[in-house]
C-alpha cells in the first residue's frame, strides 16, 4: 500500500523531525545518570531540565510544576490516586466530580476509587458534548475535593469551558484538574488562563515519542508519590529518569509553540467537510460542536452505516471510530451515547483527525474513497 493517509492524528503523531534531531545525540553521549553529579550525570541531569522549562515555556508555569510521568495515562492516575491517597480518611471523605466523556485513564482510575469508598459523580454533558458549568456548581458537596473535566475530547473534539468551571472550583477551593492530552499543542494551554491547579500532557499526542508526558502541579497542591522509592521528581515519582522520551517531550513541547491554533490544518478540516457535505449532502452528519473543537478533528457519521465496515473496506486510510461490532451487535461510543446520539448516527461516526502533515490531496483522495466505498 503505498497511498496510505493518515488521518488519525488524535490517536498518535509521527514524531517530529525536529524531535528526533533532539533525541539523537543523547542515544550516544549523556548515558551518565542523571542524578549522579560527575561528568557524566550533569549532561543528562542538564537535558532533563531544559525539557522540564520546555514543557513549563509551552504551560506557562514554573519549571518546578512539572513533573514528568510516562505519557497521559499515568498523568491521570496520578492526580487522582495522589489526591486520594494524601487526604482520604474516614473523617474526610472524597467525593470526585468528572464527566461521563472522560477518556478511560481518567474514568477508570475514578472508578477504582470508588471500590476503595470514594464518592463519584459523573457529569452528564449536551449534544455537542459540552459539560454545564452549573451541573458541575449544582454537584459539589462539602467534601469534594477533586473536579476534572477535560479540556477536549479525544473522540469529537470538543472543548470544554476550563475557565469559567475553574472560577466556581476556585470559588469553592476545590482542585481542578483538566486532562489536555489531545489540546497541548493544538490550542493555548496556558495554565493561568484556563484557571486549572492540575494538568495532564501526553508526548505522543503532540509529535513527541510515546511513553512519556507530564503532569502540570501548581505549587503548594500535595499529591502522594505515584511510584515509591528514591526521591526523583521532587519526591512525587521515583524512577531514574527517561532521559531520552524526556528530552523529546522537551522538543516537541518546544516545537508546538508554532503550531497552536495552525489555521492551515482548520482550513483543511473545513475543505474536508464541505467536500463530504457535498459528497453525501444529509447522509453525513457532524459530531461535536461547530465551533468549541479541536482544529484538526472531524467526527462525522455516515447515516444507515458501520463506522468499522467503512475504514475495514478503505484499509488505506488510517482513521478511527468509537463504535464497536459485538456478536452482532453494535454498540456506540460512550462519548457519542452520553451526547446523546440515536443508533443510527452513532454506528456510522468515523473520526478523522488532520495534522501537520496532511495534505489537501490526500483528503481529496479519502473523499473520493468514501464516496465509493460508501452506497447511499
Ligand atoms: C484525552 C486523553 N487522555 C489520556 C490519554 C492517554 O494518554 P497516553 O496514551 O499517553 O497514556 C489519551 C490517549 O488517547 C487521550 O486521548
Amino acid at each position: 500500500m503505498n497511498d496510505r493517509i493518515y488521518l488519525d492524528y488524535n490517536a498518535s503523531t509521527p514524531i517530529a523531525r525536529e524531535v528526533v534531531a533532539e533525541i539523537q545525540p543523547f542515544l550516544t553521549t549523556a548515558y551518565g545518570n542523571p542524578s549522579s553529579t560527575h561528568w557524566a550525570g550533569l549532561p543528562a541531569r542538564d537535558a532533563v531540565e531544559r525539557a522540564r522549562s520546555q514543557v513549563a515555556a509551552l504551560l506557562c508555569c514554573d519549571a518546578t510544576e512539572v513533573i514528568f510521568t510516562s505519557g497521559g495515562t499515568e498523568a491521570n492516575n496520578h492526580v487522582i490516586k495522589g489526591l486520594f491517597f494524601a487526604s482520604h480518611s474516614t473523617e474526610s471523605p472524597f467525593h470526585i466530580i468528572t464527566s461521563r466523556i472522560e477518556h478511560p485513564a481518567v474514568l477508570e482510575p475514578c472508578q477504582f476509587l470508588q471500590s476503595l469508598g470514594a464518592e463519584l459523580t459523573l457529569l452528564p454533558v449536551d449534544e455537542f458534548g459540552l459539560v454545564n458549568p452549573d451541573d458541575v456548581r449544582h454537584a459539589i458537596r462539602p467534601h469534594t475535593k477533586l473536579i476534572s473535566i477535560m479540556h477536549a475530547n479525544n473522540e469529537v473534539g470538543t472543548i470544554q469551558p476550563i475557565s469559567l468551571i475553574a472560577e466556581i472550583s476556585k470559588e469553592y477551593g476545590i482542585l481542578l484538574h483538566t486532562d489536555a492530552a489531545q489540546s497541548v499543542g493544538k490550542i493555548s494551554t496556558d495554565v493561568e488562563s484556563l484557571g486549572v491547579d492540575l494538568l495532564t500532557v501526553a508526548g505522543h499526542k503532540l509529535y513527541g515519542p510515546k511513553g512519556v508526558g507530564a503532569l502540570y502541579v501548581r505549587e503548594g497542591v500535595e499529591l502522594a508519590p505515584f511510584l515509591h522509592g528514591a526521591g526523583h521528581e521532587a519526591g512525587r515519582r521515583a524512577g531514574t529518569e527517561n532521559v531520552l522520551e524526556i528530552v523529546g517531550l522537551g522538543a516537541a513541547c518546544e516545537v508546538s509553540q508554532m503550531w497552536i491554533e495552525d489555521p492551515r490544518v482548520v482550513e483543511l478540516r473545513e475543505y474536508f467537510w464541505q467536500k463530504l457535505r457535498a459528497h453525501f449532502g444529509d447522509n453525513v452528519v457532524l459530531n461535536g460542536h461547530p465551533e468549541r473543537r479541536l482544529p484538526n478533528t472531524l467526527n462525522v457519521s455516515f447515516r444507515g452505516q458501520h463506522g468499522h465496515d467503512i475504514l475495514a473496506r478503505i484499509p488505506n486510510i488510517a482513521a478511527s471510530t468509537g463504535s464497536a461490532c459485538h456478536a452482532g451487535t453494535v454498540q456506540i461510543s460512550p462519548v457519542l451515547a452520553a451526547m446523546g446520539a440515536s443508533i443510527e448516527v452513532g454506528a456510522g461516526a468515523v473520526r478523522f483527525s488532520l495534522g501537520r502533515m496532511t495534505t489537501q490531496a490526500e483528503l481529496d483522495a479519502a473523499v473520493e474513497q468514501l464516496g465509493n466505498c460508501i452506497e447511499l
